[in-house]
């Protein structure tokens, strides 16, 4: 029987390679076919297991065959695998399905592969702040050769959860507030992944099929505490948080994954309105619903049943595949002896399993993704690790740069001269450059700070580090914020032992760069804070480094916008570096000794203070809005004890350079339906320094059927101009780019006056008005 399926496979395959031409994965047609003819040979039990994705843990190559999970896969009890690093032992597991299982069917092979491989780029929320979407594709088409080259076939990524929450320790795994970046974000990591030919994504071997998470709402948790509940109208889901899942699905994503809230109070995973008629039903999606880890075996505990029914109520739903709940393979036979799921939900849930193999072309060539001589050549190459430096320098954000008292000149960019302090305990940590998720990551590759400047510097200037403080003073916080390997070795000296040594070094210096803030793993998953502050023992050797009236330039690590209002005003000098990846080091070096000047901008608002979270630029009026410039009026939409505005708004970074925006003029005062009017500004480098800037326009509809914004993004561009150069800029306006969901849920552009706004940052906008008839 396998070997006539085996044959029946080779023959299909060459017909289709012979019909076709090049494409080896056929029509649409041969692919129903296939998996028709498959299917009928398959059991019941055997299509169970194509839903069935456990997690592998650790296992050393040579040992794949005897490891737990070869019983299985020899059964045909397992659809893929994830969390397996390396392509030897990938191989072997992928032998044991083809060969030794009754059918043969290939293994889908994932990994988190979520911000470059062992190429590793900066986080998400660091990377959506270069605003440059070929840069961004560029980044995922280089984690996927690298995976594909390492036995990976599927990723889960693009993470495009919108949040306005920074206590919520997952926005460094995302692209920010805003839903009409993150949506240019999720297509342009989807093209990465998969192929920027739409009509040839997943033909070739470094392609590998995106999964766009977590579907839906997962950014919106109450009190940003991690998997905690969401609430919303579907008004705001529509407007502000499903648009980039909905575009990752319109660039032809592969698949997509269930996230760990509730939807209008069901469970994400068992939501049919969610997975199964809005993703399927309204956006078109064609392919497979995978949960996130556990998410079927959590619904237990969410109170909605146990583990058969919540297993039953997930296929129901439209859920293709289990992640590691093992809900899917111990229950549904059962479920279906019972009458409580049918077989046509496993078999279509099979169906897409098996569709998704064929699209990756596993069937052709079940060792697609397994030439064991692509890693030496493809893994952490130069080439690479050049496009990550120069990536990760456009992501760093300059929050301020000012003149010691004094001085006329800014303190950035530093010369390579002298004597340069590296001082804080993220300054000589490997460990802490990739950031969180980083699963492939080698930690002991990269450079820390401290050893990439005196690389760098060598034989210009000399470079001193102390450690100058532990992370924080809390010994047991500090273990919780370091976990995973991790681990910036505590310093068991006194905080004044640690101080003392950092001061002594500090007057030896003429520039200190303290390298302060989060460790990697005080951001992402289960990493939620009520605090947003540079930890305690951190602030104190900051005031104590300011002290020595030497230069101090703030080199700060985050992986989620902090409250930096003491910073701000006291610190000269700060440069947001959030985590940079394998080349962070150099990255910071080029930003800090002036060859590359940054450009970052951030997508995320800074807050003041944790009370005034949720913030967010595109915020409602009210009915008692506070005038513009004020602070406290009585009965008026405000706080007795701070302002409204965030620190740092959505759009804002400073550069070396200064650039210059021109009235912003319109090609006509009103719109009709099938027209567009063109809006344009002239921009001007007008400082010393070659630089690029991010042009945003923004629009405000000034009267809706239902309250509107008071301004979102539509438009922007990353501009590269010489110092003294000035260029036009111009951005099409079309009734579509106005359309948003009323009431109703109906997504219109309804006439009436609208201003289109464009400048440098969310706040600091030139404006014109127009008319939608
Ligand atoms: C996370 C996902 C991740 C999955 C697999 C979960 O805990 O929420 O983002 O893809 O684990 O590692």
């Amino acid at each position: 029987m396998k070997k006539l399926f085996k044959n029946t496979t080779c023959l299909l395959a060459a017909a289709m390679l012979s019909t076709s031409g090049i494409q080896a994965q056929g029509t649409p047609r041969d692919m129903d076919r296939f998996i028709d003819d498959l299917m009928k040979k398959m059991t019941v039990e055997e299509k169970i297991g194509q839903l069935n994705l456990p997690v592998t843990g650790e296992i050393v190559t040579g040992q794949a065959k005897s490891s737990g999970v070869a019983n299985q896969i020899v059964q045909s009890r397992v659809g893929g695998l994830f969390g397996l690093k390396g392509v030897d032992r990938i191989r072997e597991l992928q032998q044991l399905a083809v060969e030794k299982s009754r059918l043969g069917i290939p293994l889908i092979f994932g990994l988190d592969v979520i911000h470059g491989y062992e190429t590793v780029f900066p986080i998400p929320l660091g990377l959506s702040c270069t605003w440059d979407l070929e840069a961004i594709e560029q980044s995922a088409r280089i984690a996927a050769t690298e995976a594909s080259a390492d036995g990976i076939a599927w990723t889960f990524s693009p993470m495009v959860d919108i949040s306005r929450d920074p206590r919520w320790g997952r926005v460094s795994e995302g692209n920010g507030e805003d839903p009409f970046l993150g949506g240019a974000i999720a297509q342009a990591m989807v093209r990465g992944y998969q192929g920027s030919n739409p009509d040839q994504q997943l033909t070739r071997n470094d392609q590998i099929m995106a999964c766009v998470k977590h579907y839906a709402l997962y950014g919106a948790a109450e009190a940003g505490r991690d998997y905690n509940t969401v609430d919303m109208s579907r008004q705001r889901m529509f407007n502000e948080y499903l648009y980039p899942y909905q575009a990752a699905v319109d660039a032809g994503v592969g698949s997509v994954m269930a996230s760990f809230n509730e939807v209008d109070g069901v469970p994400a995973t068992a939501n049919r309105w969610l997975m199964t008629d809005l993703l399927r039903g309204q956006w078109g999606f064609q392919g497979f619903v995978v949960t996130d880890y556990t998410g079927i075996a959590e619904m237990v505990q969410h109170g909605i049943g146990d583990l058969q029914t919540v297993s039953a109520r997930a296929l129901n739903a439209g859920i293709d595949m289990d992640m590691v709940s093992d809900g899917f393979a111990s229950t549904l036979k059962k479920s279906l002896d019972e009458g409580k799921v049918s077989m046509e939900a496993i078999d279509q849930a099979c169906r897409r399993m098996l569709e998704a193999k064929y699209k990756l072309g596993l069937f052709d060539d079940p060792y697609k993704y397994c030439d064991t001589k692509r890693p030496a050549r493809d893994i952490f190459n130069k080439e690479h690790r050049a496009t990550a430096r120069r990536i990760a320098a456009s992501s760093f954000v300059l929050l301020k740069n000012q003149p010691m008292q004094g001085k006329a000149e800014p303190i950035l960019p530093l010369k390579k001269q002298g004597t340069v302090a590296v001082i804080g305990p993220l300054g000589n940590t490997r460990s802490n450059m990739p950031g969180t998720w980083s699963v492939a990551a080698r930690l002991d590759a990269y450079p820390s700070l401290y050893e990439g400047l005196k690389e760098m510097l060598a034989g210009k200037a000399e470079v001193l580090w102390a450690k100058g403080s532990n992370l924080m003073s809390d010994a047991s916080y500090e273990e919780r914020a370091t976990m995973f390997g991790r681990s910036l070795n505590r310093d068991q000296r006194t905080d004044q032992q640690l101080l003392d040594e950092a001061l002594a070094t500090a007057v030896r210096a003429d520039v200190i760069i303290a390298a302060l803030g989060e460790s990697s793993e005080m951001s992402g998953e289960s990493s939620s804070r009520s605090e947003l502050g540079i930890p305690d023992t951190q602030r104190a050797l900051l005031e104590a480094l300011l002290a020595t009236g030497k230069p101090v330039v703030l080199t700060l690590f985050t992986g989620r916008p902090l409250t930096l209002c003491w910073e701000q005003e006291h610190v000269p000098a700060i440069l947001n570096v959030w985590f940079g990846g394998s080349e962070a080091a150099y990255a910071i070096g080029d930003v800090l000794f002036g060859d590359v000047n940054p450009s970052g901008k951030l997508t995320m608002s800074f807050p003041k203070n944790v009370g005034q979270i949720p913030i967010y630029y595109a915020h409602k009026n009210t009915g008692r809005p506070l005038a513009e410039g004020h602070w406290f009026e009585k009965f008026r939409s405000n706080y007795l004890d701070v302002d409204n505005e965030p620190l740092y708004p959505f759009g804002y970074g400073l550069s070396y350079t200064t650039f210059q925006y021109s009235d912003v003029s319109l090609s006509s005062q009103t719109l009709t339906a099938d027209s567009s009017i063109t809006a344009t500004v002239t921009l001007t480098n007008n400082g010393q320094r070659d630089g690029a800037e991010v042009v945003q326009l923004y629009i405000h509809d000034l009267v809706g059927s239902s309250t509107r914004p008071v301004r979102e993004l539509r438009g922007f561009q990353k501009v590269f101009l010489k110092a003294g150069e000035s260029r036009q800029i111009t951005f099409q306006i079309t009734p579509d780019l106005l359309r948003y969901y009323n009431y109703e849920l109906q997504h219109v552009a309804e006439p009436g006056d609208f201003d289109v706004m464009i400048g440098g940052n969310s706040q600091q906008l030139k404006s014109a008005r127009f008319t939608l008839k």
